[in-house]
């Protein structure tokens, strides 16, 4: 039977009641906590896997912000852990999507549930999670387990979520903004994971103090040359390909496997929905780099250029 535990439930709210609130541009409130808006409907899971997830060693992390890579990083990643349990043409990702096989902290293991027990979770344990870095479980900056960032230029980002928000019913209590409302409030920051480049930055800095500890992986750097990124992922993660593999071809199965051409013609991909509310399909719209030239206008970009170069100058991530 589920316990009830109402004295952290009561906690969580006069936390909320304490914090700044907005609304996002699509209509979903967000609470600043700690520097960063968060979706007001992922915060009490998101503290629930704060106080309680309990790491392992052995345990993989997949952060990023949404719409950043995060199915195409849990396919790779799934596909790299289990290449000894399941022949590629056996694989679970052939009639499961990537997000039942490696589930969200925040949407799936604490959605609704304080504490769940997952010390029977098959290791190595693949979680993923949008939570910036310095919100993550303290388990997991303590432990020896491993973390794997992904983020994308933030042109392609906006774009990407913008028609991610605008395909899928999520309850919303205001009607959408217009895009260059939602373009001007992405460029103060209040934006669901925002500001953009404090998530990033809390990564890439912690990549840097500590490369073993914390991989950084940029969308179009798979775009360009997967193979040697699901190498570098494989060795990352404590399972490197053996020159018997590479010689049989397995990096080209799985990057085949995993690219967006495949994945998005699978019919577990092209049906269905998450809980009622979320397409499969809205997680396979183009899988490109460089959209935002058919949505943005050139002030916008020009503005958005000067801020990236002012928030990314002198700690060396670019784009
Ligand atoms: P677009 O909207 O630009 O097409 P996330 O997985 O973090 O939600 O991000 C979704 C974005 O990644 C979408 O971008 C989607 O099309 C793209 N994507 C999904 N699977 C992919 C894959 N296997 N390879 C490349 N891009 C992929």
């Amino acid at each position: 039977a589920e316990v009830v535990d109402n004295s952290s439930k009561d906690e969580f709210l006069e936390l909320l009641q304490t914090l700044e609130q907005r609304m996002n541009w699509d209509g979903q409130r967000l609470v600043k906590y700690k520097g960063f808006w968060l979706l007001q409907l992922l915060f009490r899971p998101m503290l629930s896997a704060h106080n309680n997830f309990r790491a392992k060693a052995t345990d993989v992390i997949l952060s990023t912000m949404p719409k950043s890579g995060t199915t195409w990083l849990k396919a790779l990643t799934f596909s790299i852990a289990n290449r000894n349990v399941f022949p590629i043409d056996q694989t679970p990702l052939l009639t499961s999507t990537p997000h039942m096989l490696v589930p969200f902290l925040e949407f799936n293991v604490y959605w609704g549930q304080e504490n769940p027990d997952l010390e029977n979770v098959p290791c190595p344990r693949i979680f993923a999670t949008h939570m910036p870095f310095e919100i993550l479980p303290d388990s997991i900056h303590e432990s020896d387990c491993r973390i794997i960032y992904i983020c994308r230029n933030p042109l392609d980002q906006f774009v990407s979520h913008r028609h991610f928000l605008l395909e899928n019913k999520i309850e919303k209590e205001a009607d959408p903004l217009d895009i260059d409302e939602a373009f001007d409030m992405f460029c103060q920051g209040i934006h669901p994971c925002g500001p953009f480049w404090d998530h990033m930055l809390g990564y890439w800095n912690a990549h840097l103090e500590n490369p073993r500890k914390v991989l950084f992986l940029k969308y179009e750097d798979l775009k360009e040359d997967i193979t040697s990124q699901v190498k570098k992922i494989a060795e990352f993660m404590g399972f490197p390909f053996s020159q018997e593999e590479e010689e049989q071809g397995l990096i080209d199965q799985i990057s085949g496997l995993c690219s967006f051409e495949s994945l998005s013609k699978l019919a577990v991909n092209k049906t269905g929905n998450i809980n009622g509310i979320v397409k499969n399909t809205s997680f396979f719209r183009k899988g490109q780099v460089g959209d935002w030239t058919n949505h943005l206008t050139p002030a916008m970009v020009e503005r958005i250029k000067k801020l990236m170069d002012s928030k990314f100058r002198n700690s060396g991530l670019m784009f």
